[in-house]
């Protein structure tokens, strides 16, 4: 404020000169941005989208609403709206510069720049809403920046806003230990490179979910997931010692009793440098280095194998026939072996309907005491077929059919016990299965184990063979001890008193 005018009020001779005061800094501003279309184009823009950014910044800030594509509109379009503004403002005062020059026939040069003088009250004007408006700009484009990464970053924007493309690995990590831990962690880390390479290639990643070309399922392994080092190392360390570490499995039998069946491990997982056997303390030691060559893009047939021990020694393992010609070594990816390649699984975990089947009757959300109920669910799991709602129609028609043929009683008597089995099924497919994605059973791989996948025995099959006739071995005390193998009654179980 002019300090000259003093307050209006009390002077009416003042509330003229102010008015003149409004008009001029009026009249400079049209002056400014509204010479050319462009210009006042730009201005426009540029201002409506400010307001906007600014209205949807504060609805967010107080937790008005709660979709990410409010999210996407504020930080990310309307952003590219305000920007395009800012940049037609000095086009569009360039391009009347140039149509001064062009309307004179080439005659004259360009009108000359105005001349700076600070002694000019316009000026000093016109200076003041330059100044004003950058530092609103700055102010507007640091806090959508900030916004910006900060919703880039939120498990609502990686995981929903591309709905059908993530599906899959939203449903299944939602359920898994890993639910708290945001996508970034796992997928970028930190650091500023890593971020800077995860937003190019996710400019790539719009266009592809734009125009409908991504792959369908989403290729795994992820190609240029970050070292783990970086990632799960943030809150997983491998020199903390884990020990050894009970599993009691339990699975039921596909009889009519759906006999139920433990199998009791222990798991030699190891670690912390302390020199004695297990997983983690030979996988993770920091002093080895573990390479590998996989013939297949899901990394699941694994004919090569080295080892860089402690002291600097070389061994090679390579399966005894098949070996692969020195062209195909020389240009094979050679990967080093970090946790990904074991915990390939540790949130996007999807079950194949028997596991799941396990659970849920363990769980008692399926109760075991309806006779054959392991295997119709099983059967029925595996069959269902096309879109969503027909497959899970298809389950609870397989189910009920099943009971109402060959046990009409029960199916009388136990008819709420059978439908609450049909949505718990219901809800098994759900989580597993996405028809739009080509996600179906087993179309990810888990590295964990051996049992439905080959997992620690694409290398440890007592097939692969180093110079010396060493094998990387399968004898089954190596990983974990079996205590029990599926016993009904375990003793050991009442020995430890594990329920
Ligand atoms: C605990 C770490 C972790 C978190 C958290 C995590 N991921 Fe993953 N993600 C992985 C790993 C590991 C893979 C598999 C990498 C491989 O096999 O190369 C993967 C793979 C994927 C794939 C490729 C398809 C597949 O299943 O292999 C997509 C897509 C994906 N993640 C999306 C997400 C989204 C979206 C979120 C958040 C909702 C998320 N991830 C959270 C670790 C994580
Ligand atoms: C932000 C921290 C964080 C990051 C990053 C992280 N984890 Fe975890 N992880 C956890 C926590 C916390 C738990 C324990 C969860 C629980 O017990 O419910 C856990 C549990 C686990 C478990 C045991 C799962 C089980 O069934 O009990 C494994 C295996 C694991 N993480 C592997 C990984 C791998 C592999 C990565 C990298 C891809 C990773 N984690 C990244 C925090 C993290
Ligand atoms: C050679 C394969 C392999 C590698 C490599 C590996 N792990 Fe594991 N890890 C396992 C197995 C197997 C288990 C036990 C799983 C079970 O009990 O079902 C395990 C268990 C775990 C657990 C759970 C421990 C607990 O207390 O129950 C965590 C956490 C974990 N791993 C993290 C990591 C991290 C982080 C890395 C990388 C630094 C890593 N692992 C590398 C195979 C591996
Ligand atoms: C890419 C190949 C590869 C995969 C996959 C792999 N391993 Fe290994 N593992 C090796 C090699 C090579 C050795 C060292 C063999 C030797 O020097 O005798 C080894 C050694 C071990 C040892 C130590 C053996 C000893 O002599 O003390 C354990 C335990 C082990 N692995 C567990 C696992 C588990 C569990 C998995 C699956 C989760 C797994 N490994 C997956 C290659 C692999
Ligand atoms: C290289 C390590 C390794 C070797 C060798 C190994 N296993 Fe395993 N095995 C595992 C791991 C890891 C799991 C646990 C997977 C999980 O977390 O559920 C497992 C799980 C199992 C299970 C439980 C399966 C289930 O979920 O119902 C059985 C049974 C089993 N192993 C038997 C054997 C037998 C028999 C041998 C010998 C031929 C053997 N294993 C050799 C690593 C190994």
């Amino acid at each position: 404020m002019d300090k000259k005018l003093g307050p209006a009020i009390q002077f009416p001779a003042m509330d003229v000169l102010k008015q003149r005061w409004r008009n001029e800094w009026l009249w400079a501003f049209i002056r400014l941005f509204g010479r050319n279309i462009i210009t006042a184009l730009g201005a426009t823009l540029t201002t409506t989208s400010a307001l906007l950014i600014l209205a949807l910044a504060i609805l967010g800030a107080l937790r008005l609403y709660d979709t990410p594509y409010v999210g996407i509109m504020a930080f990310l379009v309307l952003p590219g709206f305000f920007i395009l503004g800012l940049i037609l403002i000095p086009l569009g005062v360039y391009w009347e510069r140039k149509r001064a020059t062009q309307c004179s026939g080439g005659a004259h040069n360009p009108p000359p720049y105005p001349q700076i003088d600070f002694n000019q009250p316009q000026v000093r004007r016109m200076a003041g809403i330059i100044a004003t408006l950058t530092a609103a700009n700055i102010f507007i484009l640091s806090l959508v920046s900030y916004q910006g990464v900060v919703f880039m970053d939120s498990v609502a924007f990686c995981g929903t806003v591309c709905h059908t493309v993530m599906e899959p690995e939203y449903t299944a990590y939602l359920r898994s230990p890993h639910a708290r831990v945001k996508c970034v962690e796992c997928h970028i880390g930190p650091g500023a490179p890593w971020f800077v390479r995860s937003k190019l290639s996710g400019v790539g990643q719009v266009l592809a979910v734009t125009f409908g070309t991504y792959d369908r399922p989403i290729p795994t392994p992820v190609r240029n997931l970050r070292p783990s080092r970086d990632t799960c190392e943030q809150c997983h360390w491998p020199e903390k010692f884990t020990g050894d570490r009970i599993k009691v499995i339990t699975r039921f039998s596909q009889d009519e009793a759906n006999t139920p069946l433990k199998t009791i491990l222990v798991m030699h997982i190891g670690g912390g440098n302390q020199g004695r056997g297990g997983i983690h303390s030979w996988h993770i030691d920091p002093h080895k280095q573990t390479m590998y060559i996989a013939v297949d893009p899901q990394r699941q047939v694994i004919p090569w194998v080295q080892v860089k021990n402690a002291d600097g020694t070389v061994t090679e393992f390579a399966i005894k026939d098949g070996t692969l010609t020195t062209e195909q070594m020389a240009t094979a990816e050679k990967r080093v072996m970090d946790c990904i390649d074991c915990h390939n699984r540790p949130t996007h975990i999807y079950q194949l309907p028997g596991e799941a089947m396990d659970e849920a009757m363990a769980a008692g959300r399926i109760d075991p005491t309806l006779p054959y109920i392991k295997k119709v669910g099983v059967q029925a799991l595996e069959q269902a077929t096309g879109p969503k709602p027909a497959a899970l129609e298809h389950i609870a028609q397989q189910v009920r059919t099943y009971y109402q043929q060959n046990y009409p009683d029960v199916y009388v008597a136990r008819r709420q016990t059978i439908e609450a089995a049909i949505r718990e099924m219901q809800a098994i497919y759900r989580r597993n299965v996405f028809p739009q994605m080509n996600v179906t059973w087993g179309t990810y791989p888990n590295n964990i184990g051996h049992q439905h996948f080959s997992g620690c025995f694409r290398c440890h099959d007592d097939e692969h063979v180093s110079e010396d006739g060493r094998t990387i071995r399968q004898d089954c005390d190596l990983c974990h001890t079996i205590l029990a193998w599926e016993e009904e009654n375990p003793e050991v179980l009442q020995q430890l008193q594990i329920r």
